[in-house]
């Protein structure tokens, strides 16, 4: 907890100018920071970071594929599957094209729209394709919290599984493996930056061809900015999408502050849970080890020297 000093007119010494820096830097350097005036984004944790670091150099590639021939972009190949670390007793389900190549990131404006932070990206000119529900819209009714769907402006959520019922239509119901509606999914994109969001829609048939990779305006403006809107999106393949299996993946009712008025407060409020899981997670993919011990300890030293000046 910080406590307030009062300053005395003529007590803002050059030290205290220096201690205040010192501690915005350290605030901005450890994990989750909003220095920027940006959306709330997580560093990426050293295990994650080494399994989606393997992923990309394909050290690991998908593991064990679930379903494949699905498409992350619209004229691509239809080479995405649904991967799993065990396919006995899956822990995490994660999407992985092939050659290191990941997923792209799509916006999904669907579900309520509206609050402080609709600033019309996603727009109904913006995004063709909007559905006025999200496919767990049910149970976000049954939490009874005073919220009637997902706001794809203050919930980060990803739209994970493929369902559709015409004929060869590839498909993919991520419950038949474990996987719970409105669970949490953690998201890497680029940059070390990790979001936590919750697995809060699927992908229809309404479409040419089965795709994956799609995010809601919040997820997206907290990977990118607001250069994202319902129509445009991110198109690098090298974002990954990790679901876990079980229902402590599950925040429920209780666990996280549904009824957030923004997204960095619903972000904040999956932050211990979403941590868990990613602990969870085991580093055993046979990626490099990528450290940034080096880094640290150089900026430590450095640090520790101004600091004693
Ligand atoms: C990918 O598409 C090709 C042709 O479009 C098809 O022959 C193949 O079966 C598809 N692969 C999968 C895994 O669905
Ligand atoms: C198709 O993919 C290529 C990259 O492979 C891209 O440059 C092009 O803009 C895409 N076309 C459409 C219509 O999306
Ligand atoms: C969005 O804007 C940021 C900074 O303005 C830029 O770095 C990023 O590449 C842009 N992203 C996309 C997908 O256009």
């Amino acid at each position: 907890m910080l406590t307030a000093t009062p300053i005395r007119p003529g007590a803002f010494s050059p030290r205290l100018c220096k201690r205040i820096l010192v501690a915005c830097l350290v605030f901005c350097a450890a994990g989750p920071t909003r220095c920027d005036n940006s959306f709330l984004v997580n560093a990426v944790p050293q295990n994650l970071n080494d399994f989606y670091q393997g992923l990309k150099d394909r050290a690991a590639s998908c593991q064990h594929s679930l379903a494949g021939g699905f498409y992350s972009i619209d004229n691509g190949t239809n080479t995405t599957s649904y991967c799993t670390n065990d396919p006995h007793r899956p822990s995490i389900i994660y999407l992985s094209g092939d050659n290191g190549k990941l997923s792209n990131m799509d916006v999904d404006c669907d579900g309520v729209q509206g609050g402080s932070q609709d600033d019309g990206r996603c727009s109904l000119g913006r995004s063709p394709d909007y559905q006025d529900a999200t496919a767990f819209q049910d149970i976000i009714q049954s939490y009874n919290v005073g919220i009637s769907d997902l706001n794809t402006y203050v919930h980060p959520y990803v739209v994970f599984g493929n369902s559709g019922s015409r004929p060869g239509w590839r498909t993919f119901d991520p419950t038949d493996h474990g996987v719970r509606p409105l669970s949490i999914m953690a998201v890497v994109c680029p940059g070390n930056k990790m979001v936590y969001g919750v697995w809060g829609d699927t992908n229809g048939d309404d479409g040419d061809k089965p795709m994956v990779g799609e995010v809601s305006i919040a997820l997206a403006t907290a990977c990118w900015g607001k250069n994202m809107t319902g129509d445009s999106g991110y198109d690098g393949m090298d974002v990954l999408y990790v679901a876990f299996t079980g229902e402590d993946a599950v925040p429920g009712k209780s666990g996280a502050d549904w009824a957030a008025k923004d997204y960095d407060t619903f972000e904040r409020s999956l932050q211990p849970l979403g941590d868990k899981l990613v602990q969870r997670m085991r580093a055993g993919a046979p990626g490099k080890k990528v450290t940034n011990l080096w880094v640290v300890a150089g900026g430590a030293i450095a640090g520790g020297l101004w600091l004693a000046l």
